[in-house]
């Protein structure tokens, strides 16, 4: 089981390159799984179907599924269940008031984030049946650097935990003596919902640094490397390596005995792509895994395939140990 995540600035090709590329695995016979974040749901419009939840097949090809997580549901679906159960434990005098704070503890974007990162873990928890799990990842919520975040929430709940221990030892001691506030401690709630936590996150960590690879997408331009940049180090910093770079929207050249207007300008383009391109194969470590050209209209139904045949990222092995698979 191999888990891919595609990352990068806004409108890069990530949709575009993670569909390609699920395309691809599923061609070669892996059981592939595209799962997409993307509020816009984009992975709908490139396979032109319309994916929930769920993983549901993708019409057309084999060993091929697709799924659309919408964390603004489930940003929902916690309040809503938060809401239960603090109404089961106070007076209905104040369970208005109680909604309303709630509600807006919901709408800060930790609380997307938080959601996304859930439903990431929750796929992964149930991926059994799939070869490959690709995710295409939303530039909005940082979700790359969301996946950067179990390490550093384990040690964070490690303290929480040990704090509340030591509260109750301190406070139920005084109240209600050693044994009995040793039984409290066992049973705490709150200590048993930070160790969930705490699993969750070991899991989640667990299983990014060993069973994924994680690509970027950018293009030619100043602004795309910048990202990529800052994508690399973040990734690093928490222990992630990039396994490869993917170059999408590069302008296709003119053929030399083009002399026109058009071609002299698309000449002209090249040539700065190219030198950006060099930039990008020198000034990174992570190799370019694949430099996919600009077609003319949205890359879907046919124009995936080929996109797909372009794409050189390594079907078999795309797992990274902090070693580039190539
Ligand atoms: N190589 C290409 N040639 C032509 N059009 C492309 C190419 N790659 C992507 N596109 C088009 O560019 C648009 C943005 O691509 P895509 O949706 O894959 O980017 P994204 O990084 O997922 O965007 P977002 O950040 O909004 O999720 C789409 O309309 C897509 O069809
Ligand atoms: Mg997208």
């Amino acid at each position: 089981m191999t888990f891919v995540f595609f990352g990068g600035k806004g409108g890069v090709g990530k949709t575009t390159v993670s569909s390609a590329y699920g395309l691809k695995c599923a061609r070669a016979g892996l059981r592939t799984l595209v799962v997409s974040t993307d509020p816009a749901h984009s992975t709908s419009d490139v396979f032109d179907q319309q994916f929930g939840d769920e993983p549901s097949p993708v019409d057309g090809h084999e060993n091929l599924w697709a799924m659309e997580i919408d964390p603004d549901e489930e940003v929902d679906r916690h309040m809503q269940e938060i809401k239960r159960a603090m109404g089961d434990q106070v007076s209905p005098a104040i369970v208005n008031q109680i909604d309303r704070q709630i509600e807006l503890a919901h709408r800060t974007p930790g609380a997307y984030e938080s959601a996304l990162f859930d439903r990431f873990v929750d796929v992964m928890r149930n991926a059994e049946e799939f070869d490959r799990v690709v995710f295409d990842t939303s530039p909005t919520g940082g979700t790359l650097r969301l996946l950067g975040l179990p390490g550093f929430l384990e040690n964070w709940i490690d303290r929480l935990l040990d704090k509340r221990a030591k509260s109750i030892e301190l406070f139920e001691k005084a109240a209600i003596g050693e044994r009995e506030a040793r039984r409290r401690a066992e049973d705490d709630p709150i200590i048993e919902r930070l160790q969930e936590r705490k699993e969750t996150f070991e899991f989640a960590g667990d299983v990014l640094r060993n069973e994924a690879a994680f690509y970027l997408v950018l293009n030619p331009d100043e602004l795309s490397i910048r990202e990529t940049r800052r994508a690399i180090a973040e990734l690093t910093e928490h222990d992630l390596g990039v396994a490869g770079l993917v170059v999408n929207k590069v302008t296709p050249k003119p053929d030399d005995d083009e002399t026109g207007r058009g071609a002299q300008y698309l000449r002209d383009r090249c040539r700065t792509e190219r030198e950006r391109i060099e930039e990008i194969e020198t000034a990174f470590e992570e190799p370019v895994v694949a430099t996919i050209e600009e077609r003319v209209e949205e890359v879907k139904g046919s124009l995936l395939e080929d996109v797909a045949a372009e794409l050189d990222v390594t079907v078999e092995s795309a797992v990274a140990t902090g070693e580039p698979s190539q």
